[in-house]
């Protein structure tokens, strides 16, 4: 399986691949720590790659650019065939973002999973602190369908720091934890085919 897009190719994660994102670049934001592949082992990359890849409800996939750069993964996990849905990750590159990637990647992505997979709904959990994210997400066509709170990633979070108090409203602390708001989100075929016109319809007007 190969997605192609106009900047981006899509095909399913390799061992490799594992190895290459090492070289990433590091989110400076303390919020999007969790994102940074801390140092690891080639016996750790490979774990994690058979963490990632094994199972059958979950796929993980390889994003590359015109380059042939390693620029991003993304994957559906939690993937249950009778209902056809899953759930959808997405990880780039720090080096890589807020460059249209992530859109392009999904928008690619999500054709292959409607109109190939045949599959009839796709989720994602997202932090409400992540404003790039969401907007990514809006951009391909999801809607936030639920809210709940979880645990924070990082219970040593410096609540001095820029990154959280711009975004304190989407914290909670209570009982010295701290926890954050996430949104669900979900995208179904029908506003997927919808979504995708309008883009064509924008893209041709242009
Ligand atoms: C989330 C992610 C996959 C999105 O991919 P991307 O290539 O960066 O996203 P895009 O460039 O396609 O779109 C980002 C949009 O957010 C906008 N944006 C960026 N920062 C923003 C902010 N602080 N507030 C609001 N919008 C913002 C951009 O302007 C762009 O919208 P536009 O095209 O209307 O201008 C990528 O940023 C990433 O990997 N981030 C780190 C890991 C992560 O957060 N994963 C998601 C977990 S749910």
């Amino acid at each position: 399986m190969e997605l192609i897009g106009k900047r981006i190719r899509i095909i399913p994660m390799e061992i490799e691949h594992a190895y290459l994102m090492r070289e990433w670049g590091v989110h400076e934001n303390p919020l999007l720590f969790d994102y940074n592949l801390p140092p690891l082992s080639d016996e750790e990359i490979e774990e994690w790659y058979h963490y990632k890849t094994r199972g059958y409800n979950r796929k993980y996939y390889s994003v590359f650019n015109k380059e042939n750069r390693l620029i991003g993964y993304m994957g559906i996990k939690y993937i249950r065939k009778i209902l056809k849905e899953s759930t959808l990750g997405i990880v780039f590159d720090p080096n890589y973002i807020n460059k249209g990637y992530g859109t392009e990647s999904i928008l690619t992505f999500l054709d292959y999973y409607f109109n190939k997979l045949n599959m009839r709904k796709m989720y994602l959990d997202v932090a409400k602190f992540n404003k790039r994210a969401i907007r990514c997400y809006e951009k391909c066509g999801f809607s936030i369908v639920n809210m709940y709170i979880d645990e924070f990633f990082d219970q040593n979070l410096d609540f001095k720091n820029p990154y959280f108090l711009k975004e304190q409203s989407s914290f909670v602390l209570k009982n010295g934890k701290v926890y954050n708001y996430i949104y669900k989100m979900k995208i179904d075929k029908n506003t997927y085919l919808k979504k995708r016109e309008e883009i064509d319809t924008k893209q041709n007007r242009d």
